[in-house]
């Protein structure tokens, strides 16, 4: 997949409307996790280096076409215009009171060579998650260009991810273009083998990229409460652990599919289960058959991360998304940990990449992020492109 690239995007004095995620989380007026807007700086700074003028936009969370005073991005200007500081070169970020109008379009064309304007909230404007056209159009007539550098958001067709990139001459950002390759080299020609950990709660919201995964995959391990709806499905005990009941049918018929392409679907081997979740209760291994009627599985156990280890180990490409158990509680934690430790030991021999909310949490809270080949920024947008979703967001910057 070719996207446009921004390399010949902007000269000097072009003015460029860049869509960024920062839909980061906020406390108290301040931003907790800034992983979203330093991964958006390698463009900025690229932009800004050749002397284009900046508009930034992006959404922060769900306000449903309201202005909503928890959702504006005062604070997130102020977080970008200290890591521009840090980064040198004297910027200055302006907070526009809105994200279309003339109040707006006279910041923009006001702003001077060292300033760049961040609009307001896209979310605000009922017309964004919409698309629709006149609120692209507004958007359009901002700037000269648009580049879209927001990966978590690629998924979604709105005004400022798709509409306006049919109005002006649209390319990737450095950030999309990375994520696209790293993710493409999940689904397209991996090395071998491709070994998929899947974890998390539910079956339901993964169907569709283990359908796509199974027949390309060497190995699918899982792990997370989802391994217990499999266990059920053997016709053996999950006690008082989670399991999605209407979810049955859909997990035989995975194994079935597994099964005829010949890819090895592996199922945790032995459990930590406790009594209590809150407080957490004491825990016991056992194993996977021997779960008791008032267990509830809470992690995969010593034997299965053994296992898991060794898959990865000798992977040459690996895809995680969702932990091995309530990795949140330090107690049930260990399963999710040594998985990332794993994937951070197999840096030297394998592309590893981590997509989705809680297994990047859980890299980050584990500290290695850095010893991992790509931490996806996008949840949704990450899994809808290893199900080999169409993306609207990407579908628009392809040259091909
Ligand atoms: C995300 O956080 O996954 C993206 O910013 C997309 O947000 P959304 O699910 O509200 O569209």
């Amino acid at each position: 997949m070719k996207l446009r690239s921004m390399r010949d995007a902007a000269r000097a004095g072009t003015k460029v409307l860049v869509r960024v995620d920062f839909n980061v989380p906020l406390k108290d007026g301040r931003v907790l996790d800034d992983t979203r807007i330093r991964a958006a700086l390698p463009t900025i700074t690229e932009l800004l280096g050749r002397g284009a003028k900046l508009i930034l936009c992006s959404h922060l969370g769900r306000p449903k076409g309201e202005v909503l005073e928890q959702y504006r991005l005062a604070p997130v200007a102020k977080r970008l215009g200290e890591l521009l500081a840090e980064a040198g070169g004297g910027y200055e970020v302006l907070a526009a009171p809105d994200c279309v109008g003339p109040e707006v379009k006279a910041l923009v064309d006001g702003a001077a060579d060292n300033q760049l304007v961040l609009l307001e909230n896209l979310r605000f404007n009922p017309g964004e998650t919409e698309n629709d056209p006149d609120f692209a159009k507004a958007l359009a007539e901002l700037a000269d260009v648009y580049v879209s550098d927001a990966f978590g958001t690629v998924h979604r067709a709105h005004a400022s991810t798709e509409g306006v990139a049919h109005l002006l001459p649209a390319y990737a950002g450095r950030l999309v273009e990375k994520e696209v390759e790293s993710l493409a080299k999940v689904t397209h020609d991996p090395a071998r083998p491709l070994v998929i950990l899947m974890g998390g709660a539910k079956i339901s919201g993964k169907i569709e990229v283990l359908e796509n995964l199974l027949p390309l995959a060497d190995k699918v391990m899982i792990g997370g409460a989802m391994a217990n709806t499999y266990v059920k499905t053997m016709g053996l005990e999950t006690g008082r652990s989670l399991v999605e009941d209407d979810m049955l049918v859909t997990a035989r018929d995975l194994v079935a599919k597994a099964a005829a392409s010949e890819t090895n679907l592996m199922l945790p081997i032995d459990y930590t289960v406790t009594g209590s979740i809150d407080p957490p209760g004491e825990t016991r291994v056992v194993a996977h058959d021997a779960i008791g009627p008032e267990d509830i599985a809470v992690d995969i156990g010593p034997e299965t991360v053994k296992h898991y280890g060794l898959e990865i180990a000798g992977a040459g490409t690996v895809f995680w998304n969702g932990p091995m158990g309530i990795f949140e509680v330090e107690a049930f934690s260990h399963g999710t940990t040594a998985m990332a430790l794993a994937l951070a030991d197999a840096y030297g021999t394998a592309h590893t990449v981590v997509g989705g909310g809680e297994s990047v949490a859980a890299v980050n809270k584990a500290g290695l992020a850095d010893r991992i080949h790509h931490v996806s920024t996008g949840g949704g947008a990450s899994l809808e492109f290893v199900a080999g979703r169409e993306l609207p967001g990407i579908t628009v910057l392809r040259e091909d």
